[in-house]
């Protein structure tokens, strides 16, 4: 049998916590997986930021990607390297590029899940062009912002239609609030929606694959303290509700990694902000989770450059809008959107994977958690972020965390 060699490259911007930890624990795996014929092994490495022939070859099995959203030159050395040299990158380059928010909630609401109700408004401000005056003058209608306003009903949140991390974001409770909020949004085109108010729980739903895992939010608290430490706070049939709900959006979008934000109120779940493709993954904000994040990350990311599985370049959204049209219950509905998913995400073979070839993963990180390694992986992230008389308090926090984490695992001795 022959040793071959699968090449994972880390495409990363300001990451500090999560990549040593990803890179330390896949030393201490020190896997070696045979597939067919071969035995594989695993390299991790940085991708660096340079000039780049479109004919060049990629040393790359698998891009886990941070840059994608932000940052152009890395993301069309990964589009280049999907088309041409059949790399599989974590998300979709092109759908995290154009589908935003607004596409998102189009797209949830054409396949029946409870979006709630949401307008768009023409922008307040423009930059001036050659015909706006002219389009603008034969075809924009002058509108009342009251009167839409009414027709939605308050309470309601104004947000950018391609927005995130919370920046431009207001809730609006009367009409003279509204029109101060339109007045302040400036070239922003926004969206308006229906406050789901008041939710009794507000829950994360992060996908890495075909895993799932269940965070209560708290938005009013400060950012260390906004993921909960709650557990069981989900009932079974709500948990794979949402499960659901999160992986028929990420295959739908061709998102590996993404995290879904969804309300309850009175017993029903609202999702309001989903196109979140390559989500939080710092230690500094998950503290308690980020071991799951890391090993979730590298489950996957093995799997997938193990059994080379192809990426799906294209989104192909068909199926999904023909089980939408079968006028099943919303119950049945989704359960045929996750069929899909679990498909697309080869979520069995995943599991069978992980049953036979990374045992042992659960128990290294009990271990690796644990370690100096791991500490100094927080307090750099904590260095990096918080103001030099808090470092010791946070990486302290953070650390006791992870430890509590480690108690209560199930891959704890
Ligand atoms: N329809 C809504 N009902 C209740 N709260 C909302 C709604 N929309 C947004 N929010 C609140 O505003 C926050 C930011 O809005 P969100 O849509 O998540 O935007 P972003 O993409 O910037 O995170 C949410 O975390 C939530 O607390
Ligand atoms: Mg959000």
């Amino acid at each position: 049998m022959a040793t071959v060699t699968r090449r994972i490259g880390l495409s990363l911007g300001a990451d500090i916590c999560w990549p040593m930890c990803y890179e330390a624990m896949m030393k201490r795996l020190d896997l070696r997986i045979p597939v067919g014929d071969d035995i594989v092994d695993f390299e991790v490495e940085r991708v660096t930021i340079e000039p780049f022939d479109l004919r060049q070859p990629c040393r790359y099995d698998l891009v886990v990607d941070r840059l994608t959203h932000w940052y152009h030159t890395s993301r069309e050395w990964i589009k280049k390297s999907v088309l041409m040299d059949n790399l599989y990158v974590f998300n979709n380059p092109w759908s995290v590029q154009s589908m935003e928010k607004h596409t998102s909630y189009c797209a949830m609401m054409a396949l029946g899940l409870p979006i709630p109700d949401t307008w768009m408004i023409p922008p307040k401000e423009y930059d001036p062009k050659d015909d706006l005056e002219t389009t603008l003058s034969r075809y924009a209608r002058l509108f009342d912002l009251g009167q839409v306003g009414s027709k939605l009903g308050y309470p309601m949140f104004m947000k950018p239609f391609d927005g995130g991390g919370w920046k431009g974001v207001s809730r609006i409770d009367s009409e003279a609030a509204l029109r101060a909020s339109y007045e302040e949004s400036g070239k922003n085109v926004m969206h308006i929606q229906r406050a789901v108010d008041p939710f009794d729980l507000f829950v994360r739903v992060i996908g890495f694959g075909p895993q799932t895992y269940f965070v209560r939010y708290d938005p009013t608290a400060p950012l260390h303290d906004r993921y909960t430490l709650d557990r069981d706070f989900l009932p079974d049939d709500q948990r794979k509700m949402l499960g659901d709900m999160c992986l028929t959006i990420n295959t739908f979008f061709g998102w590996d990694f993404n995290s879904c934000e969804a309300l309850r109120k009175d017993g029903r779940w609202y999702p309001i902000d989903f196109a979140n493709a390559c989500p939080d993954s710092q230690v500094t904000s998950l503290h308690y989770h980020f071991p799951w994040l890391v090993v979730s990350n590298l489950k996957w990311s093995i799997f997938v450059a193990a059994t080379k599985r192809k990426m799906r370049r294209t989104l192909d959204w068909d199926p999904y809008y023909e089980v939408a049209a079968r006028g099943l219950s919303f119950a049945d509905r989704l359960d045929g959107y996750a069929r899909i998913a679990r498909q697309r995400l080869e979520a069995d073979r995943f599991e069978e994977f992980c049953a036979t070839h990374l045992r042992h993963v659960d128990e290294v990180a009990w271990d690796f958690f644990g370690s100096d390694l791991a500490k100094d992986a927080v307090r750099q992230k904590v260095t990096a972020l918080f103001p030099a008389h808090e470092i010791e308090e946070f990486t302290e926090l953070f650390w006791k965390r992870i430890q509590l984490w480690r108690q209560q695992s199930a891959g704890g001795r």
